[in-house]
């Protein structure tokens, strides 16, 4: 449990455990509690209640052990842009007491790892977005971490440098046997890099498993039918619950969606109740369900209904990374 300044509760009851050199994803929205977990993770803040280890090693108890062992890279950057990028490894290296004669050589190999070899001897302010998370997440790997906490590592990079991102991250983990925690808002980068994810939203664990578990809980056929206009939110949602056999009904604008057993069989009905509620149709597209109506339903914001997450028992915060 989490909560700051007395008043806004962060984390309410999150549990899980991280196996050894695995990705783990941990998704949600703005404010559901991401940066929070790393942080108590990382030994920079303490929760309200709870308990957790890091590589077997208890945060709150011996918080200088587990600091030696884990890599964090923040939301926000973390660089010197005064220095080089080779200067920022060698200072980092210097912080964390990294061998004099090894630091030249683990700089070298990280600046050529994530691509930064051409520029490691200018300024850093001067590197792009996608060089300079990039050389955020080498400082995080300068001691040679076991554990390696990544909070939103590819926000604002473009699919070039995300997917350079990416595969470094995929080596660290199959090649190096780095244990990795990451937060996104991306689905997509859950799905490919995490072998375990969970979902959480106001502070709570929504959902938990392989991607591929959490798709194959939902059970039927995604419809999403794209309207001519936008604010007919509850006309929409009282004509298909009237139908029947609709369920997860959301809409978002001129996006509704919603979840139903057999899409082919159901269009017809779903487009002829519209039709006529006088609500007109541009496009209908089934689909199999996918990480996206995974997360939709368990932290879209119209699933995010308090009286939903009120009837679970506030519980503590329990956290082991990873089971050694
Ligand atoms: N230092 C702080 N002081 C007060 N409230 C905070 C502080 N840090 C976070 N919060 C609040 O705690 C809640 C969780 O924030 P947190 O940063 O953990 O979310 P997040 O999931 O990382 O979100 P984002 O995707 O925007 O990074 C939010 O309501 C946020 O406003
Ligand atoms: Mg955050």
């Amino acid at each position: 449990m989490k909560t700051y300044a007395g008043k806004v509760r962060a984390l309410a009851g999150i549990s899980f455990t991280v196996e050894t050199g695995t990705i783990f994803g941990l998704l949600g929205p703005n404010g559901a509690g991401k940066s929070t977990t790393v942080k108590i993770l990382t030994t920079l803040s303490r929760p309200d209640s709870g308990s957790a280890e890091v590589a077997g090693i208890d945060v709150l108890q011996q918080p200088d052990q587990v600091r030696r062992l884990i890599g964090y890279v923040s939301q926000k950057p973390q660089f010197d842009p005064e220095a080089t990028a080779r200067e920022n490894l060698h200072l980092q290296g210097r912080l964390y007491g990294v061998p004099h004669r090894e630091l030249r050589s683990r700089s070298q190999a990280l600046l050529d790892h994530f691509g930064l070899g051409k520029v490691a001897s200018r300024q850093a302010r001067g590197y792009s977005g996608g060089m300079q998370r990039k050389l955020d997440v080498a400082l995080g790997l300068i001691h040679r971490p076991k554990v390696l906490f990544l909070d939103e590592p590819t926000t604002g990079l473009d699919p070039e440098a995300r997917a350079s991102m990416w595969s470094e991250i995929s080596r660290l983990a199959a090649d190096e046997d780095v244990t990795i925690l990451l937060t996104t808002h991306y689905l997509d980068e859950a799905d490919q890099l995490a072998s375990q994810l969970a979902i959480i939203d106001h502070g709570r664990l929504v959902a938990q498993g392989s991607p591929n578990d959490l798709k194959s809980e939902l059970r039927g056929d995604a419809i999403q039918v794209e309207l001519t206009q936008a604010g007919v939110d509850d006309h929409v949602r009282t004509t298909l619950v009237r139908l029947g056999g609709v369920r997860e009904i959301v809409v978002e604008g001129t996006t509704v969606r919603a979840r139903v057993d057999h899409g082919a069989s159901a269009v017809p009905g779903v487009l002829a109740a519209l039709e006529s509620a006088g609500v007109a149709v541009t496009s209908v597209t089934i689909s199999r369900p996918s990480l996206d109506d995974v997360y939709l339903r368990y932290a879209g914001r119209p699933f995010g209904d308090d009286s939903h997450h009120q009837a679970q028992a506030s519980a503590t915060t329990e956290m082991e990374v990873p089971g050694e």
